[in-house]
């Protein structure tokens, strides 16, 4: 840190200085420096954006989880727009507002208190950042004698200089329950020239008295019923904003002043080619910081959409663009800020640079659509605010109007207004809201089954659509927004009932695109509920979990942690993305004709229907997996951007023909360059809102299963990837052993073994045929072969296991060998019989083999039979009467 020490303020310390000092002081102070958490919170349903540093402790604090340390020191990221705290109307206007900051904290999870948390902070803002001791006092707690005494002994600050302070702005509790305690605040005194009074005074709110640190002594545990516990291990939680250290650090009255945001503030008056300081001071400024909050929120997963807090980014972003409208900015301009603020804030946020072009895309695909309504949608608030009297608050219907047709969202138009000096009419507005709403609600016919589709069109109406945090984490908290028994909503159930159950966000993702519903469970924070989820739907914007309680009872407004089955998703991962780089691959090899028909992405497998005039030979099977494997082994990363329909196709991304698409899409590219396609263009690209490896490589390998054909031109193939594929060969593998085993050869030389045995069979069957025949006509000789009935030679056979078809043959050959006479011939084969009778020509004038095949038929049990006079069949259920049927036959012939 270039030195400020001893110095004071008239030496610039950047903030990037500032915020290294900060986590290397508290390092050397036995600090583990963690990484600040997403802004969006997993561990804290209520929440909208993490707001302070502490949330992402909030269980450690309460002893619910355990780290490997009790001191911490982080730089969070905060959003404060939209939900409780909302600085979002103020930005642009004060010297503090923002609705991005970072809070510098240290923490203690029952470890060092109040004394060395005061004595830690004193050193560092007297020490090490060299502030004037006099220019510094405190707030402490009103009744709070313990940190009064620490401040004297530490600090030797006198009386006049420790404010007591009654009200819980000297309190401060996470929420209605949880970790609470009193809190000290230290205060930057910035001299007599500037208004304002002493913490506690009557015009504290001037500007000159500004507090830059929250000591917070975690004491107490606030319970539901009111009572206050005695923590068993007291902690301490601070926070410090960087922007406001940094102003008085570098002599600055105004945050906005600042290194790190005059660097973004010029980079905005060099595009807008608009003086920073100027007449258009406040645009600059509600660009820089609207600028931080969307990019940091856009890393963090969040996209801009109709609800939730996808919502809040598009009305910050669209507040920014707004603002480079009144710049004079003819061009899409808050996208081309992005590597400043890389520039300033990417070596201690990655997660800025990684995300950058997804960033720059995103914020220059808003601010292109958004500028094709916002000139319009300015001339008609033009048009009827010059029809309003002087401050005339604007009606309800022009703002709904804006907010409808022109993409305003209100807190645009009532920043607009607030630079008329005029007011919105809110609960017009509210009412065009709500008259739109109940018509959509008319209109509303379900989608199929009706009755239960209707259940979730109302929980959407009343809670909106569930917030999906599944692409960034497989674990969250949850608040039950609706819960559906036997079709029906219901406020509660229990153990052992089946039940449906939907969240205002979740990690569970609903079953869509062809890819399965999570599965896994929904646990309370104690544990003592647990909801075993089976599938996910997706309905309405719903995600809806389907289970069954297990253990305990829930009820509507409780919080849930949700589990998704980790490795049921990794594998649903790889099957997706596997399936994204056998699409293209299809493609590359069969032709352009190859579009996709259908797709299943389960747990075990992956299936692909496609549109193919012929079956797929086995070289195009092999080559198409060899390509997939390729592209697997590149191990490229799986990038994920959003953009419009019509940018999609025309950039190559593969769509669904008919299917339809909202304003925004999800586009995943994976598999490298491909040279074929042009610089820059990647091997796949498709629209798709499913979960996705992060490279290929974590697909593992891809294995072709089967290919076959489904309906006229339409193919389908089955395949396997990742641990499914392993699965799967070692399946077939084992096969092979097990069939070597039983030969008892190395499976190499099973093939030849199994043709070789083929061949004996083949042999044997030919061998046994002639024995048989052997058998049958008796040796040769006519004594032996027949007997005398009369002047006939009569000859018979019992025969065991014979096939039917056999019996006409052998017949054929006892023919030959007793010249001229009769022949029966029966077989048992599973207790029935066949029989054939055979009259030799000499004798058909006197015998007819129908006529003697269906004697003998009958007596074993059947009817009839056919053919010619010479030879004929028949059959009988009853084999054990053989005997008689020849003896039947036998007394004809008498
Ligand atoms: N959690 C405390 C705050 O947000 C430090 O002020």
């Amino acid at each position: 840190m270039s030195a400020v020490k001893g110095t004071g303020l008239e030496k610039m310390t950047t903030a990037k200085e500032i915020r290294s000092a900060f986590l290397n002081y508290f390092g050397k102070h036995d600090h583990e420096i963690v990484d600040s958490s997403p802004l969006v919170p997993r561990n804290d349903p209520t929440l909208l954006f993490t707001n302070a540093g502490m949330v992402q402790f909030k269980n450690v604090f309460t002893g619910q989880e355990k780290r490997d340390y009790k001191r911490a020191v982080t730089t969070q990221k905060c959003v404060r727009a939209g939900g409780k705290h909302n600085d979002l109307e103020n930005v642009g206007y004060t010297a503090r507002h923002h609705t991005f900051f970072e809070m510098l904290g240290n923490f203690s999870f029952g470890d060092y208190f109040k004394e060395h948390a005061i004595e830690l902070a004193w050193n560092l803002l007297t020490k090490e950042f060299g502030l004037p001791q006099e220019k510094l006092l405190v707030t402490v707690y009103h009744n709070d004698e313990e940190a009064v005494g620490h401040w004297k002994k530490i600090a030797g600050l006198g009386d006049d200089r420790i404010i007591r302070i009654a009200t819980s702005d000297n309190f401060w509790s996470m929420g209605d329950t949880g970790p609470c305690g009193p809190c000290s605040e230290i205060f930057f005194d910035h001299g007599e020239g500037i208004p304002g009074g002493p913490p506690g005074s009557p015009d504290e709110d001037g500007d000159r008295f500004i507090e830059i640190w929250n000591l917070v002594f975690m004491q107490f545990e606030q319970m539901a019923n009111g009572d206050r516990l005695d923590l068993p291990r007291p902690s301490i939680d601070t926070g410090m904003g960087l922007e406001r250290v940094a102003a008085v650090l570098q002599g600055k009255h105004d945050n906005y002043d600042i290194d790190l945001m005059q660097k973004i503030i010029q980079a905005s008056a060099d595009v807008s080619n608009v003086a920073a300081d100027g007449e258009f001071k406040v645009s600059h400024r509600v660009i820089a910081d609207h600028l931080r909050s969307s990019s940091f929120l856009i890393a963090d997963g969040v996209l801009p959409s109709n609800e939730g807090r996808g919502y809040v980014l598009r009305r910050i972003m669209r507040r920014a663009m707004r603002h480079a409208h009144i710049l004079g900015a003819k061009d899409p301009m808050v996208w081309k800020l992005v590597p400043a603020l890389v520039e300033e804030m990417g070596s201690a946020f990655p997660e800025l640079e990684r995300a950058q072009p997804l960033i720059t895309e995103t914020l220059k695909l808003e601010e292109t659509r958004f500028k094709e309504t916002l000139g319009r949608g300015l001339r008609l608030l033009e048009d009827a605010t010059d029809k309003l009297g002087d401050q005339e608050a604007l009606s309800g219907e022009v703002a709904f109007k804006l907010y409808d047709t022109f993409g305003f969202p209100v807190d645009l138009t009532k920043d607009i207004l607030r630079g008329q000096g005029r007011d919105l009419d809110e609960a017009g507005f509210e009412s065009a809201m709500q008259k739109q709403k109940e018509a959509a609600r008319a209109a509303w016919s379900g989608s199929g089954e009706a009755a239960t589709d209707q259940v979730w069109f109302d929980i959407h109406e009343r809670a909106g659509a569930s917030e999906f945090l599944g692409y960034q984490t497989e674990t969250a908290e949850g608040q039950v927004q609706a819960l559906v028994a036997g079709g029906n909503e219901t406020d509660a159930v229990s153990e052992g009932a089946d039940v449906m159950v939907v969240l205002n966000q979740t990690s569970f993702y609903g079953e869509s695109g062809g890819q399965e519903g999570d599965t896994g469970s929904l646990k309370s924070e104690d544990g003592k509920t647990v909801i075993e989820i089976t599938d996910t739907l997706k309905k309405e914007g719903l995600h809806i979990h389907v289970g069954k309680v297990t253990q305990g009872a829930v009820k509507v407004g409780d919080v849930l942690e949700t589990h998704v089955n980790h490795e049921r998703r990794a594998r649903l991962r790889a099957h997706h993305s596997a399936t994204h780089l056998l699409h293209e691959a299809l493609r590359q090899r069969l032709g352009d004709h190859v579009t996709q028909k259908g797709s299943l992405v389960a747990e075990d497998r992956l299936r692909f229907d496609i549109a193919h005039p012929k079956a797929i030979s086995e070289e195009e099977l092999r080559q198409v997996e060899k390509d997939v494997n390729d592209r697997i082994r590149l191990n490229a990363d799986v990038a994920v951007h959003l953009t419009t329909p019509e940018e999609a196709i025309k950039a190559g991304a593969m769509a669904l023909f008919g299917e339809k698409y909202g304003d925004e899409v999800r586009v995943v590219s994976m598999g490298g360059e491909d040279a074929g396609k042009g610089a820059g263009r990647t091997y796949s690209t498709e629209l798709c809102g499913g979960t996705h490896v992060a490279r290929t490589g974590d697909i593992g390998f891809l294995k072709i299963v089967s290919e076959g054909g489904l309906a006229a031109g339409v193919r389908r193939i089955e395949a396997v990837a990742g641990a499914a594929a392993l699965e799967y060969v070692n399946e077939r593998e084992r096969l092979l052993s097990e069939a070597a085993g039983t030969l008892k050869v190395a499976p190499g030389e099973l093939v030849s073994r199994v043709n070789g045995l083929l061949e004996d069979r083949k042999k044997l069957e030919r061998e046994l045929k002639e024995t048989r025949k052997k058998l049958a006509t008796g040796g040769g000789a006519t004594e032996q072969a027949a007997e005398k009935v009369g002047d006939l030679n009569f000859a018979s056979r019992l025969l065991e296991d014979v096939p039917p078809k056999d019996l006409k043959p052998m017949a054929d050959e006892l023919k030959k060998s007793i010249g001229s006479g009769v022949i029966v011939l029966i077989a048992a084969n599973d207790g029935k019989a066949s029989i054939v009778v055979c009259v030799t020509d000499d004798l058909t004038d006197r015998f007819s083999a129908v006529d003697l095949v269906r004697i003998g038929s009958e007596a074993l049990g059947g009817k009839g039979g056919g053919g010619r006079p010479d030879m004929a069949q028949a059959g009988g259920p009853d084999a054990s009467k053989g005997e008689a049927a020849i003896a039947a036959i036998r007394s004809a012939l008498a």
